[in-house]
């Protein structure tokens, strides 16, 4: 069991994990997409120069299998704890589904983009909805400007989103808890490591990730199964 205390400001971070029971695959597992995928072909900057119908394959190949999927109890559960403490929670994911939202979070961050968003690759304009799910993606779509709309997600070489929103969090947080998260990219690998000095944390996942040692509890199990009845809150 995780005691929260009403005072407690938590800080969940969410790796491809949570929504595998939603069957969408992880990365580095078996059946993952780096399985069947160079990153350098797919999800990176120069794989967008060199090749950007191959680099919308893959996308419009994600949002196929992330629009079949539905929210799994892991994510139900999250959405329900928001509801109970607000803005003294705080969930970032590395997840680019919309698994979380569609269970009902309403605050998510989404550091490594949103698979349902796009923008252009050369001009300001914003990130926009997208749900194109481009089964026969005949011409790459290009924006007013002239410049190439391109999927909304942090490559490999490129910065995630909204780090200091990320940071300042991490810093007040009393309560960190990362469910179904390798540890092996960064910068969430080393959250855990930050934030061991001043709050309690805790893994959640099938195994014990590569960043380990710097969680007080690991719970080994599916998220699905374990987060529904981890928590217990003090009132
Ligand atoms: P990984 O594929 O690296 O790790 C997924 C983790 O989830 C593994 O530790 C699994 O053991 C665990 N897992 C699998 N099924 C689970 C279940 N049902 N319940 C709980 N845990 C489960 O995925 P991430 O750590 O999320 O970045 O990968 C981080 C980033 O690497 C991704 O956001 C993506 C990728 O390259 C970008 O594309 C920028």
């Amino acid at each position: 069991m995780l005691t929260i205390a009403r005072a407690d400001r938590v800080f969940i971070l969410t790796g491809a994990g949570v929504s595998a029971e939603s069957g969408i695959p992880t990365f580095r597992g078996v059946g993952g997409w780096w399985r069947d995928h160079r990153i350098e072909d797919v999800a990176s900057p120069h794989a967008w120069q060199r090749d950007r119908r191959l680099v919308w394959e893959f996308y419009a190949m994600r949002r196929r299998v992330a629009s079949e999927a539905k929210p799994n109890p892991a994510h139900f559960t999250l959405a329900s704890l928001e509801r109970d403490f607000e803005e003294r929670l705080f969930v970032c994911t590395q997840n680019v589904d919309d698994l979380h939202e569609r269970a009902g979070s309403r605050k998510v961050v989404h550091m490594h983009g949103e698979l349902f968003k796009s923008r252009c690759d050369t001009c300001s304009r914003p990130p926009f909805e997208d749900t194109n799910l481009y089964e026969a993606p005949a011409e790459i779509p290009r924006c007013e400007c002239g410049g190439w709309i391109r999927p909304h997600i942090c490559w490999f070489g490129e910065v995630p989103f909204e780090l200091d929103g990320i940071y300042s969090a991490l810093d007040q947080c009393t309560l960190f808890l990362a469910i179904g998260t390798s540890g092996a990219v960064e910068p969430a690998a080393s959250f855990a490591a930050q934030v061991v000095g001043h709050a309690r944390t805790v893994y959640l996942g099938l195994e014990k990730p590569s960043n380990a040692s710097n969680f007080r509890d690991c719970h080994l199990g599916k998220a699905g199964e374990i987060l529904p009845g981890l928590f217990t809150i003090l009132r």
